[in-house]
């Protein structure tokens, strides 16, 4: 019998990525989300973390769970925290629960980071057998976070922070390959090939897609662009990706 794998946030970002490659293995695979995804032929579940409202079914039956369901607003602790919290106590008979994280969110004043944190350590006290896994911010985040609006043909970005952006195909990759693995608690940084600050990545955009425009760089007050403009959220030690924001930016193009 094929292992049974639920992937929560099945539309996010990271869920689509997780899709289109479980599609190609013998994997039983079952999704869910308050969204139908029309494309999948997977066994779909309505579920809410923040009602609770479907999360029993949707982890009836299933041996895996990869959850990428997340939610950065507001509503973040009862996401992230409190529905997590609610998944756990119903996941008891689960072989395996896969936990995308991110890197140096100790080290980062932001709320959905603390929520993040808090997380993980709701993980490491479960009995649930687990394996956290921190990326670093994916390509298409930091594009469409910093590198969507340009103004008066300027990008205005804090163009000291850096990033180590990573390929979000590949860390689903990374994800996929640890289902039949050994619950690890937690493995070691998954990090974007290069190291980069956000006026390099701009400037990356405006070559490779040859447009008319500047980098105007920002700084800010606070303790939030410090620790970015410290790489808090890198580790080079880890450059693990191998899919550069360049390539990514041209396969864009193309
Ligand atoms: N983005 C990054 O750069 C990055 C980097 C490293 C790690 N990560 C981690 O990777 C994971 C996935 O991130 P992502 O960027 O793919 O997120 P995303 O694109 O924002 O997707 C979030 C998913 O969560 C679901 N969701 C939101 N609210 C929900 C609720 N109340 N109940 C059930 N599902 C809900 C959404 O589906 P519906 O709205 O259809 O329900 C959506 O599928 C997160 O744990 C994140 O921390 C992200």
């Amino acid at each position: 019998m094929y292992l049974k794998v639920l992937v929560t946030g099945a539309t996010g970002q990271l869920g689509l990525a997780l899709l289109k490659q479980l599609k190609n293995t013998d994997y039983n695979v079952k999704i869910t989300s308050r969204r139908k995804l029309e494309n999948f032929n997977f066994e779909w579940v309505y579920s809410d973390l923040l009602t609770g409202e479907g999360l029993k079914e949707a982890v009836n039956d299933v041996d895996v769970i990869i959850h990428a369901a997340t939610s950065p607003r507001k509503d973040s602790d009862m996401i992230d925290v409190s529905g997590l919290k609610e998944l756990l106590d119903i996941s008891q008979g689960v072989k395996h629960f896969i936990y995308p994280s991110i890197v140096g969110i100790e080290d980062i004043p932001m709320k959905y980071y603390r929520n993040k944190y808090q997380a993980e350590e709701l993980l490491k006290n479960s009995s649930v057998p687990h394996t956290i896994v921190r990326a670093t911010q994916f390509h298409s985040f930091v594009e469409n976070l910093f590198l969507s609006k340009s103004l008066f043909k300027r990008y205005l970005v804090p163009g000291d922070i850096k990033f180590q952006s990573v390929d979000v195909d590949e860390f689903a990759a990374n994800l996929i390959q640890m289902i039949e693995q050994i619950p690890k608690g937690k493995t070691e940084d998954f990090g974007g090939p290069e190291i980069l600050t956000l006026r390099e990545m701009a400037e990356l955009k405006i070559k490779i897609n040859n447009e008319p425009k500047k980098v105007v760089s920002l700084s800010f007050p606070g303790k939030l662009y410090r620790a970015l403009l410290n790489g808090k959220n890198t580790n080079s030690h880890r450059k693990v990706g191998k899919v550069t924001l360049e390539e990514f930016l041209i396969a864009k193009v193309n």
